[in-house]
């Protein structure tokens, strides 16, 4: 394929079907080559849904005061997270808002506790913008990886829709979690308002120049008590497409089936295991609190951590692929 400049996607994402069906080939084929037909699944653990932000689109954001807010202890995140090791989780991703209370030492405690009670346990943490130092300290805590979606790369959008916060610093950020020696994990949404398919060239591009080891990509999904609520929901299709060049572009990055690209239409997100994604989130957050960590709308089960397992194993199995 000739090299993939910002004019080149920009021309691709605007394909029709046809000229866009080699891209999808192309892009399964990769992943077939370097995961097989292996699909990762990742226990999300959504630990506070306090956020002393004002992201125009997330539910979670400090203006809305329609939303219960919760905050599990310490010791309810580290026992939730052996759990999540002993039904077979290979990794356990901790998400919060950016909750002032979990201060760097806490989280850097909690980390040192999980790891001593299961070392073979993968620790991503995704909990919000920090100083370089404190992302060394987590890596010396034992944390392996780091999700900070980047969001978009357009810094007017990214400057209207986060009053408190730039695109140069949230690039800063993920830099310095590179810097750290933590797996990198950025990412962007389809289908916010002012994006072009230009931007989403930009967006492929910055997750290739951070670099990216993981890239989460979904699409935009308007939240009521937001202000940007009665906004359109992104593109399931541009999402896909998305996707699938960001596999092309990065070929050994693990790519997760975004669970707000599963709220839209599950049926499609599962084809995107098929043109370029390899993991997928499972919730292990306790089942009363999955309706709280409301940065979208969307339904959740009640299951357990271990039925919640199976399930998704058996969802995986039925699609040819095998679970890790
Ligand atoms: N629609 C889709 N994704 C969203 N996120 C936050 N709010 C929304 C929304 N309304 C995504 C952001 C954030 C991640 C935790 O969830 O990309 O990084």
């Amino acid at each position: 394929m000739a090299r993939l400049d910002a004019v080149r996607l920009a021309e691709l994402l605007s394909a029709d079907a046809a000229g866009f069906a080699p891209v999808f080939a192309q892009a399964g084929q990769t992943c077939q080559q370097v995961f097989g037909d292996t699909v990762k699944i990742r226990a999300l653990l959504e630990f506070s849904n306090y956020c002393r932000r004002k992201c125009r689109y997330c539910g979670l954001n400090c203006t809305n005061t329609q939303l219960v807010r919760f905050r599990l202890t310490p010791d309810e995140i580290v026992n939730t997270a052996v759990q999540a090791a002993q039904a077979g989780y290979q990794t356990v991703v901790l998400q919060s808002g950016e909750d002032p209370y979990f201060t760097p030492e806490i989280l850097g405690d909690i980390t040192k506790q999980i790891k001593t009670a299961c070392p073979n346990l993968a620790i991503t943490l995704s909990c919000g913008e920090f100083p370089a130092t404190v992302y060394q300290f987590f890596k010396d805590c034992g944390a392996d990886r780091y999700l900070l979606k980047h969001e978009t790369a357009d810094p007017d959008i990214y400057a209207a829709l986060h009053p408190d916060s730039s695109l140069a610093q949230r690039l800063q950020c993920l830099r310095d979690i590179h810097a750290a020696g933590l797996e990198t994990g950025g990412g962007f949404m389809v289908g916010l308002p002012g994006q072009t398919l230009q931007t989403i060239a930009e967006d492929l591009l910055l997750l290739a120049q951070i670099p990216c080891d993981m890239a989460g990509i979904g699409p935009f999904l308007p939240h009521p008590d937001t202000p940007l609520g009665s906004l359109p929901h992104g593109s399931v299709l541009l999402t896909l497409r998305a996707v699938a060049l960001a596999r092309l572009l990065l070929p050994h990055a693990n790519l997760p089936v975004t669970t707000a690209l599963g709220v839209l239409d599950r049926t499609l997100a599962d084809k995107v295991f098929c043109c370029g994604g390899n993991v997928i989130m499972q919730k292990v957050t306790p089942p009363s609190l999955r309706k709280l960590y409301q940065i979208y709308p969307a339904d959740f089960t009640a299951d357990t951590i271990t039925e919640g397992r199976s399930k998704i194993e058996a969802r995986l199995k039925a699609l040819g692929k095998i679970p890790l």
